[in-house]
């Protein structure tokens, strides 16, 4: 049960596919080199830890505008950033924000760490948070396990232990299939092919570039999974 997919078919997809999200670096400005902004890349991570994109562009058009780096948050007030936050919920995320920002500009000289094990060093950055900064910001080869990649991969193997035990399993062949060839990349690419082509209904497979090795598809249980132990 290892590498069955291709991931540069993944990644062939998604530089036509890719969703536009205003933290992202365009295919033009990829090609000539521009890498993603640490900080724009961490703010965005946090907030889309509990929200949906649609939510989260405009809050974090706002938050960029009013502190466009690490170290203008982090000599925000607190009640401005509180305030900008207000919609978003989950109001430990916003105080941890503030602390995080404090930490990077004071300890780290306003530089983000790229090590996932620095990373989790950081107030309000557990697991999922860091590889996804570290893939996405710094392109290590980190791999991000969250709802649609869990479906992602719980598809291609056709894998029916249900969640949550079948975590470290899907987790294991996840890392298995992470490439070193643009991980950071990859690892947006298999959200957004959760997001938008395997979704949790009517997938659409005909259109997915791994419809080949799938082998949900190949057994029609794609609809079927992944499983789900009653609550
Ligand atoms: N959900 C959370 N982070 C994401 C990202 N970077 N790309 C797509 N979906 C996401």
């Amino acid at each position: 049960m290892r590498e069955i997919a291709n991931p540069d078919d993944l990644l062939h997809w998604y530089d036509r596919h890719a969703r536009v999200m205003p933290w992202r670096v365009g295919p033009a400005d990829r090609a000539a080199g521009v890498r993603p902004d640490p900080y724009r890349i961490w703010l965005s991570e946090v907030m889309l830890q509990q929200t949906t994109v649609a939510t989260v562009k405009s809050y974090f058009e706002r938050f960029t505008s009013r502190w466009p780096d690490v170290q203008a948050l982090a000599a925000a007030d607190d009640g401005d950033v509180m305030g900008e936050w207000a919609g978003l919920g989950y109001y430990a995320r916003a105080r941890n924000l503030l602390k995080c920002a404090r930490v990077v500009a004071n300890e780290h000289g306003g530089i983000f760490p790229d090590a996932c094990d620095a990373l989790l060093k950081l107030p309000g950055i557990g697991p999922y948070t860091a590889a996804a900064i570290s893939a996405i910001a710094f392109d290590r080869a980190e791999t991000v396990v969250d709802g649609n990649v869990e479906r992602v991969m719980a598809r291609l193997y056709d894998i029916h232990t249900p969640l949550p035990t079948a975590k470290p399993e899907l987790t294991e062949v996840a890392t298995a299939l992470t490439p070193d060839n643009r991980p950071g990349d990859y690892a947006q690419a298999v959200m957004d092919l959760g997001a938008t082509i395997c979704t949790p209904k009517s997938p659409a497979c005909g259109i997915c570039p791994w419809h080949t090795p799938c082998r949900a598809r190949a057994a029609d249980t794609q609809s079927d999974l992944p499983r789900k132990l009653p609550k």
